[in-house]
């Protein structure tokens, strides 16, 4: 349980990072000259047209991918290999959507190590670099940042991965040069598709050679096989997949995963798409039929928990699935910036009392009425205070405000308004967004969302795996100096092993 002196968003707003004392010394991290990061620049947008192609005109990247599995098997090892661990007892770090290079990826990494500590590993659950993946972006959204982690770091790709067609992914992480080339568009669409899909970038490989350095100490390196991968763990078996650009896995991924699920172990999913998500049941197609949720699901495989990337900020579904509880979980505020919470409408897929969310919801519509207020200059129009917003939030979706440390306060028209432009739902009801809020700014985000000051809303999981328990913390990174040395609680829960494996 919460010891009762944890800072939290849940218990006030200074828990939240809202009226920061000192800033984080995270700035001392980041490299001379940070990258500057603009979703808005017109050769940004160009470089991540892999994602409208795949839209488009097909994903190809089932079929790259199990070309580059073709390659690592002329390797001295099986890539698709179980990797065996001995720990009876071990503990890892689970951080989402990391690779944006700028202060809100850098001001997750001084609570990451402070309580990393002592963690056996950390895994990177999609979006290992931003914009498309590149290998010349590595040094300063990955060396860098993780220098201090002493531990080694396994990855699973997202689609901004794969918007180089996995390239820098492969050649970091397994040595891989030879790009292979998309192959299932046919006809003169599939020349067109050819034609405009982006290749990987020239590599700099001196440079690479000289940031591998940063992370070069023996006990910094993984054992990982392949993009997918299982870690066997004598209580816990840890599976981590390649959802590629769309959401799918391939049929040989499919069937690998199926081998790997199969037995009493109690499992763990790291999945590049979540499969529970602002409300949605997103189960992830397989090529060929069927779903990765319905391995998932499937009672003689014992999976525990799912944990999905993609979405910027952290989403906890406690799905009821025959007798037992699986853990649906989001982690994806690990370093990009954060997607909105506030457009989640009332859950009717779990029980509203146990779905989780972080940042809360009333200070997700608070941080972007303040967005929205600067970018448009209308900042007495919109900005609206996390007791406003979470009022907002309570009368719109007809529930308590999570956090009660105030006096509550009536929610203006104004407020109310605000809400309704940006995108709070109304009860039971799906979404009708007024305002851009997640889909455009999934585009165009970073110039509009980009937010240089506390509180940046990030967030990471630790998990401990002790006798016959699992238990997994969320905490928050806000960009304050106290919350470097005492990160924020936001979720805390225990899962039974013994249960699962009997
Ligand atoms: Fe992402």
């Amino acid at each position: 349980m919460q010891a009762p002196e944890s800072p939290s968003s849940r218990r006030t707003a200074q828990g939240a990072g809202w009226g920061c004392r000192e800033p984080g010394t995270f700035v001392e991290l980041m490299p001379g000259t940070p990258p500057r990061f603009t979703w808005l620049r017109p050769s940004v947008l160009w470089a991540s047209r892999n994602d409208v192609i795949a839209k488009w005109f097909g994903d190809p990247s089932d079929d790259v991918r199990r070309r580059w599995v073709a390659a690592l098997r002329e390797g001295d090892a099986d890539p698709l290999r179980v990797v065996d661990r001995s720990e009876p007892e071990f503990s890892f770090l689970v951080v989402g959507d990391t690779g944006e290079g700028d202060k809100s990826q850098y001001a997750v990494v001084p609570g990451l190590l402070n309580i990393g500590a002592g963690t056996d590993f950390m895994v990177i659950s999609s979006d290992v670099i931003y914009p498309t993946g590149s290998v010349n972006d590595y040094p300063d959204k990955f060396f860098r940042p993780y220098q201090g982690y002493p531990a080694p770091i396994y990855a699973i790709p997202g689609n901004h991965d794969w918007y180089d067609g996995l390239g820098g992914f492969m050649r970091v992480f397994f040595g891989l040069a030879d790009q292979p080339e998309p192959s299932p568009w046919r006809g003169p669409f599939g020349r067109l598709a050819r034609l405009l899909w982006r290749r990987p970038d020239r590599p700099d490989l001196a440079a690479l050679d000289e940031a591998r350095k940063m992370r070069s100490a023996p006990g910094q390196q993984a054992d990982q096989p392949a993009p997918y991968w299982a870690l066997d763990f004598p209580a816990l078996r840890v599976v981590g997949i390649d959802t590629g650009i769309v959401g799918g896995i391939d049929r040989e991924q499919a069937e690998w995963l199926r081998g790997v699920s199969a037995g009493p172990k109690p499992k763990l999913l790291i999945t590049g798409k979540p499969i529970y998500v602002d409300g949605r049941h997103s189960p992830g197609p397989i090529e060929g039929g069927g779903t990765v949720d319905e391995i998932v699901r499937d009672p003689a495989n014992h999976y525990v928990a799912a944990i999905g990337g993609d979405i910027h900020n952290y989403q906890r579904y406690p799905v009821q699935v025959d007798d037992r509880v699986i853990q649906y979980l989001v982690s994806g505020g690990g370093g990009a910036f954060m997607h909105a919470t506030h457009t989640i409408p009332r859950q009717t897929l779990v029980d509203e009392g146990a779905f989780k969310c972080y940042p809360l919801r009333g200070d997700s519509l608070s941080f972007y009425s303040r967005l929205y207020g600067r970018r448009l200059r209308l900042r007495r129009l919109f900005e609206l205070s996390p007791e406003e917003a979470s009022a907002a939030i309570a009368r719109r979706l007809d529930m308590e405000p999570t956090r009660q440390d105030r006096e509550p306060v009536r929610p203006s028209l104004r407020a109310r308004a605000v809400a309704v432009m940006l995108g709070v739902p109304r009860r039971h009801r799906t979404r009708r967004l007024r305002f851009p809020v997640r889909k455009v700014f999934q585009r165009f985000r970073s110039e509009a969302a980009d937010w240089d000051t506390p509180p940046f809303f990030k967030s990471f999981l630790r998990l401990d795996v002790a006798g016959d328990r699992l238990r997994i913390r969320c905490f928050a990174a806000t960009g304050c100096r106290e919350h470097e040395l005492e990160p924020p609680l936001e979720d805390d829960i225990s899962i039974s092993l013994a249960a699962t494996a009997s």
